[in-house]
């Protein structure tokens, strides 16, 4: 929404709430604003107040940047080959089966399913990995520890928009 556009109809608002409580014959907009300088003003600051907070989206995350920063190489040498280097997974389409009935790796930007796992199932799923079940995924229980892992998931997270991260939290 433009910033004028709140201008000008707090400026409407205003002219039409004067007109209605004082005006005994129609002073001209300068007149309004000259004798209602404080109202205006405060109704202006109010309004951008509101516009701020409207656009101001950020969740809070569980991670530090310094989190996703050391998962950023983390991913780069174990997971980006299957997963994709901003993890989007590398094919077109992840939900169909490869030849030999496995499925290829999923997105965990967001886009997929991995959002529907709790941050205890994501540790376990790195942990054991998907061969367990005839699936391609490596288990990695014996290259990375707990802190690596929490990096991992933090970098893999922070590609999820809000409404996603917030529809996680809410599910735990
Ligand atoms: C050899 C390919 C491969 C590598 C390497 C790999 N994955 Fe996977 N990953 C998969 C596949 C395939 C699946 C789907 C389950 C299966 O079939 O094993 C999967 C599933 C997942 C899931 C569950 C996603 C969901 O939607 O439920 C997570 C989380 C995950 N991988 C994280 C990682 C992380 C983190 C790494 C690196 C430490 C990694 N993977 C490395 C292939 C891989």
């Amino acid at each position: 929404m433009p910033e004028g556009y709140y201008s000008q109809f707090s400026l409407i608002r205003i002219e039409t709430m004067l007109h209605i409580v004082n005006c005994p014959k129609t002073p001209t907009i300068s007149e309004y604003l000259a004798r209602n300088a404080k109202l205006l003003l405060f109704c202006v600051l109010a309004l951008s107040t509101q516009v701020g907070k409207a656009a101001e989206t950020d969740v809070d995350r569980w991670y530090s940047t310094d989190q996703v920063e050391k998962g950023s190489e983390l991913f780069r040498q174990h997971c980006l080959i299957c997963h994709g280097d901003q993890a989007q997974s590398i094919v077109a389409n992840w939900r169909e089966p490869l030849n030999d009935g496995s499925f290829p790796a999923p997105p965990l930007n967001g886009s997929a399913h991995a959002w529907h796992h709790s941050l205890e199932s994501l540790m376990l799923i790195i942990d054991i990995g998907g061969t367990y079940s005839g699936g391609k995924m490596p288990a990695f229980e014996s290259l990375l520890n707990e802190a690596d892992k929490e990096q991992l998931i933090a970098w893999f997270q922070n590609f999820w928009s809000d409404d996603i991260y917030q529809q996680w939290q809410d599910a735990k």
